[in-house]
């Protein structure tokens, strides 16, 4: 079946997952379009990570369906995951570049894991992939010599290298200074509509994400609190919406990991059970 340039490159449907018996995702639903910018967002801990590891074949959905470019992925062979990762660039959350290897080395490198070109064309891919992202000039220099902008736009290089039809990025601006954050969004802005990408990313950052996104997603409690523009997200009634875009410390969105009950560890009664933790 050939899918419908129409159709989202990945569709999620009441899907539920949880590590354990701690459920994470309950029962969510939402589309990734094709070419088009989409920005996962929600409190930390709400599970979007783990909905990129589900989209990537890390994890299995413990119910409900994953559909990658129009193939119901329920039961997928281990080869079709692996033809289907082969399609995908993945920025990992703290994923940091080898430090042994050289900024040309470290993007070859998924081009040398996963085909056999020769190495003329190899280098030709990575000089064309480094000056995408404004760093062809750097290629000799070894992590520890280049700052973590440039650094981030090395993992930026590499997370394309293979010519992904779809690109996660999990918390690309991490630890930039506003201006270098300010560069990266607008990187992956250029990069997915230049190179016909198709882009999910993760970032805390609304302010830039806003920016550069076509489609906002907001995770809140295990569930899909808003989908749409970044105008319709921001402008949402919903209280949990609100809390985020509003970035309120409190509100419906819970800030604590589930625990014992706080009176349970401080309170009067909790100090007699206070032996052990
Ligand atoms: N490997 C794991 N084993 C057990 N629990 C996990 C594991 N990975 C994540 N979790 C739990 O699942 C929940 C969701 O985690 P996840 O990493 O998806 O959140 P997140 O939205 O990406 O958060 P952040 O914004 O902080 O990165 C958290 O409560 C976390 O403790
Ligand atoms: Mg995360």
């Amino acid at each position: 079946m050939t899918p419908s340039a129409s159709s989202p490159l990945v569709d999620i449907s009441n899907l539920c997952f949880g590590y354990g018996s701690r459920p994470v995702l309950d029962g969510i639903s939402l589309q990734v379009p094709r070419g088009k910018v989409t920005a996962l967002m929600g409190a930390s801990g709400g599970g979007k990570t783990t909905v990129l590891r589900l989209i990537g074949g890390q994890l299995q959905p413990q119910s409900g369906n994953l559909v990658l470019n129009g193939q119901d992925m329920s039961g997928a062979s281990q080869d079709v995951w692996y033809a289907a990762r082969r399609r995908m660039g993945m920025l990992f959350q703290f994923g940091a570049l080898f430090t042994d290897l050289s900024v040309f080395d470290n993007v070859a490198f998924p081009l040398r894991e996963h085909t056999n070109l020769p190495s003329a064309m190899v280098r030709d891919i990575v000089l064309m992939k480094l000056d995408a992202v404004g760093l062809r000039g750097a290629r000799d220099l070894m992590p520890s010599e280049i700052s973590g902008g440039m650094a981030r736009r090395v993992a930026l290089a590499r997370a394309i290298a293979l010519d992904p039809e779809l690109v996660m990025y999990d918390e690309p601006f991490a630890g930039l200074d506003p201006i270098s954050l300010g560069t990266a969004a607008r990187l992956i802005r250029q990069l997915n509509d230049n190179l016909g990408l198709t882009t999910l990313i993760v970032s805390h950052d609304l302010e830039e994400t806003f920016r550069i996104a076509d489609q906002v997603v907001v995770l809140a409690n295990g569930k899909v609190a808003a989908q749409g523009t970044p105008q319709a997200v921001r402008e949402s009634s919903d209280p949990l919406v609100h809390q985020f875009v509003n970035a309120l410390p409190d509100g419906p969105v819970r800030f604590h990991y589930p625990g014992p009950d706080v009176r349970d560890d401080f309170g009067p009664s909790g100090s007699k059970k206070r032996t052990g933790r």
